[in-house]
């Protein structure tokens, strides 16, 4: 610990909530990030739990209030227009579609989980809050089943951003059958605010602006969009928190004795469609690019997901034992052996808070207790040491990207923080 005592940053932690807080949405990051991200809020709604339930709600429901009518929760939510972001809401061009400016994409479906934990916290008053959201996270998940599903039954992704994790390894072969043509001059953003070495490469904003451009031309129509897909990869980010959603989902309706077969259906499927994002020689879960069906062979932080979506596997624990011995931090966002780790440079090898509490939650609910006590310990130690940082150089615990930063100060408080409640 750094010789600030555990108080001072559970202060700390609540202070960076409350200066990203815009009035019942919270950005992730003032500057990078100026919209209202969708697991970002998950994020921050699971946080300001351990202190303020009733903004706890707030965040959720603010999230929701920018449903679109086919049941899409998008991953960004404009509620202004930032110049200092790219590619703003005119870029989108989703005008008239939902009821908020927003991209026309989603996000890991984190809201399902985050919900359930505020709803715990708050059984007695949250009751009604919880049953209005209710048939939102249904109608979202269900969006999932009928546009992100393949036949095998894993979720895959149709842009790089969708599953969060924007230019990890398990894009690189998709990516690179994409000829950005057209894509034109644009100015980025990011790279005004943090180094250049943390962020994307050049060639992979060309094809994620050359994505979202056709997707603007097409009216974000989905019917439309999957008669050809240039992008889609089945992912074990979507796959395994979706599965874990949807069961928080079935408790959470059996709760308030309604009906669970649709939902329960629908965790039998992800189950089955797990088996399909198992590598068949390496044994353990990485994604699909569908156009190839070449299994992209890289052991990320989204592989050590299982456990979280309720999935206990042999071959998984092996690969975690190592992995926790590899370096003294939390595990990394692509194993350090890889030819393509990258220790600085977003999720080609940083370690992020937010995913590794999801992983120590998997572990500790599958009765994995030292592993997850591991993750958990040595996740407070890093914020402790290097501060509320977006993301962390997985051996050394060097800040990375955007700082004061709301998922990692949400996460010290609902998990890492020695005064966290069980969750
Ligand atoms: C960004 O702008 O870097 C975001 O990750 C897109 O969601």
């Amino acid at each position: 610990m750094s010789g600030l005592d555990n108080i001072s940053l559970d202060e700390r932690a609540r202070a960076i909530l409350r200066a990203n807080d815009r009035g019942g949405f919270t950005l992730p990051t003032e500057g990078l990030y100026p919209y209202q991200w969708n697991w970002d809020s998950a994020f921050a709604g699971w946080g300001f739990a351990s202190f303020d339930l009733d903004r706890a709600w707030q965040e959720l429901e603010s999230l929701f209030s920018g449903q679109w009518p086919n049941g899409m929760v998008p991953h960004i939510l404009f509620r202004s227009d930032d110049p200092g972001y790219f590619p703003g809401p005119t870029v989108w061009g989703t005008q008239g579609i939902g009821p908020i400016p927003s991209s026309g994409i989603s996000q890991p479906p984190v809201a399902a989980t985050a919900i359930r934990a505020i709803w715990q916290a708050d059984k007695a008053a949250g009751d009604a809050r919880l049953r209005a959201l209710l048939p939102g996270i249904k109608a979202w998940h269900r969006w999932f089943m009928d546009w992100r599903r393949t036949p095998e039954g894993a979720i895959f992704v149709t842009h790089p951003w969708e599953a969060g994790r924007d230019n990890t390894a398990d894009w690189d072969s998709a990516m690179a059958m994409i000829e950005p043509a057209g894509v034109g001059d644009y100015t980025r953003r990011d790279t005004a605010h943090v180094n250049a070495e943390m962020r994307p490469t050049k060639a992979d904003y060309d094809r994620y602006i050359w994505l979202v451009n056709r997707g603007r031309n097409m009216g974000w129509d989905e019917a439309e969009m999957a008669k050809d897909r240039p992008f889609a990869v089945a992912d074990p980010t979507m796959t395994f928190i979706l599965l874990r959603a949807n069961r928080d989902l079935s408790h959470m309706l059996a709760a308030h004795g309604m009906d669970t077969a649709e939902v329960d259906g629908w965790t039998m499927r992800l189950e089955a469609g797990c088996a399909a994002l198992r590598h068949p020689e390496l044994g353990f879960f990485d994604a699909v690019n569908l156009r190839t069906g070449a299994h992209t062979g890289h052991l990320t932080s989204a592989s050590f997901l299982c456990w979280y979506a309720g999935l206990d596997d042999a071959r998984m624990r092996a690969a975690v034992t190592e992995g926790l011995a590899s370096s003294s931090y939390p595990l990394p966002s692509l194993a350090v052996d890889s030819p393509h780790f990258d220790g600085m440079r977003y999720w080609r090898g940083p370690t992020w808070a937010m995913v590794n509490m999801m992983i120590g939650l998997g572990l500790a609910d599958m009765g994995l207790a030292a592993e997850a006590e591991l993750l958990r310990t040595r996740t407070g130690e890093m914020i402790a040491q290097h501060g509320f940082a977006e993301y962390f150089h997985p051996q050394t615990g060097e800040p990375a990207g955007g700082g004061t930063f709301t998922w990692t100060a949400a996460v010290w408080l609902a998990w890492a923080s020695p005064n966290a409640g069980d969750m």
